[in-house]
């Protein structure tokens, strides 16, 4: 059996990644290596854990050695690199996490795959998952593509931007078989609730306020993470070596209009007056250093691959919600404890 390592399979985005790959490849054995952060979450990926093509190993990417050994044992093939410190306004409290983690962690696994593969680059695959934002800002009118240049502008995205340029270096230099996709902004189950969509429909639930950042005309491009999963499932099998490919929704959305919907879909859903969920809305201090506008042209990876979102956004923000409210549990596990004192922290 082909061994494949997915990297971050109990966050929100490797979860859908995990159980595609595991119940769509039965001839591959799949390892999910997670640190197991606040971010990560096994109640994620339950459905799946007793499958006999799945192995989950709780394990640091930071820790040389251990990564180190660990592909010496198992000889994997493929590697699917989701793994990060993933929240910008984290970042910009703690930035050395970030570097730790997305750039020392993701060198730690080129090492390994790199003297692993060192003899026979056949038949290998270095999958990094990335994002839009190393791109930095953009105006009112253009779009990012594949060779826009990267202008980071959060410790997040700097610290993205860096693990993309060692994936592509090690590309160049040592001939490493990778491939690079940089998606927009993903939404749906299990999404972690300090991201926009799921804190605020977290919030609106629990009546607290919604804390607009700036004049809330910010714009991100947003897309169903069961299509992104579809996408790196596409990537990883039929994507060009030393290529990159960037993904999107084509569905872009001020802050506060995406606000505003959510609130007018939760007043219905939880049976409250229309217009209740709205007062709810703060604005609040901005952020530092907040991009303006990220917004995806993906027709790489539509003209060369044949991919484009399957999921309307009315269709998967009803699913998103339902999935919310239909998950009470699991939103009161990750909302307890440490939760807390972030919230305080970020909010007070
Ligand atoms: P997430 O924060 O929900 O999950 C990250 C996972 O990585 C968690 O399970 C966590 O436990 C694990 N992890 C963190 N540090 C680790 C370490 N040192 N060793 C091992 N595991 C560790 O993130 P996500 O939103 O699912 O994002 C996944 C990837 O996709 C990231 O690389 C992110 O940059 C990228 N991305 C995210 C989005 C988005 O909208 N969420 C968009 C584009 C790209
Ligand atoms: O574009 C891809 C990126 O999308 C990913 O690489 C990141 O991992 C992911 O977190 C996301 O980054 P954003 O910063 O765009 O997502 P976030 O949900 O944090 O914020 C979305 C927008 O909403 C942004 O303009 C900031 C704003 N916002 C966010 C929060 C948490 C608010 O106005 N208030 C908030 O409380």
């Amino acid at each position: 059996m082909k061994k494949i390592l997915i990297t971050g399979g109990a966050g929100f985005i490797g979860s859908h990644v995990v159980r595609r790959f595991v119940t769509n490849y039965p001839t591959y054995q799949l390892f999910n290596l997670d640190a197991l952060t606040y971010a990560g979450n096994l109640e994620n990926i339950a459905d799946i854990e007793h499958l006999p093509n799945y192995t989950f190993v709780k394990g640091d990417i930071t820790d040389a050695d251990f990564i180190t050994a660990f592909f010496q044992k198992e000889q994997f093939e493929g590697v699917i690199h989701l793994a990060a410190e993933s929240h910008v306004d984290r970042s910009i409290t703690d930035p050395l996490a970030f570097v730790k983690t997305n750039v020392i962690g993701t060198m730690n696994l080129l090492n390994a795959a790199r003297e692993i593969w060192k003899n026979d680059f056949a038949g290998k695959r270095f999958y990094h998952i990335s994002t839009d934002e190393v791109y930095g800002s953009l105006g009112s009118t253009d779009l990012f593509t594949e060779t826009t240049p990267y202008d980071p502008n959060s410790p997040y995205s700097a610290s993205k931007a860096s693990s993309d340029h060692f994936v592509r270096a090690y590309g160049e230099t040592y001939g490493l078989p990778y491939v690079i996709t940089n998606c927009s902004n993903n939404y749906g189950p299990n999404h972690f609730p300090e991201k926009l969509i799921p804190l605020f429909i977290h919030n609106i639930i629990t009546n607290k306020p919604l804390p607009v950042y700036g004049d809330g005309k910010y714009t991100r491009d947003w897309l169903y993470v069961l299509d992104h999963a579809i996408a790196i499932d596409l990537v990883f099998h039929q994507g060009g070596n030393h290529e990159t490919y960037n993904i999107g929704g084509f569905n872009e959305w001020q802050n506060i209009d995406l606000v505003k919907l959510l609130c007018q879909k939760m007043d219905k859903k939880l049976g409250r007056m229309p217009g209740t969920s709205s007062q709810l809305i703060t604005y609040v201090k901005d952020r530092p250093g907040h991009d303006l506008r990220y917004a995806i042209d993906a027709s790489k990876i539509n003209t060369e691959l044949g991919w484009k979102p399957s999921v309307t956004f009315e269709e998967g923000l009803e699913q998103t919600i339902d999935w919310y409210l239909n998950n009470e549990v699991w939103l009161q596990h990750v909302t307890s404890g440490d939760y807390q004192k972030y919230y305080e922290k970020q909010y007070s």
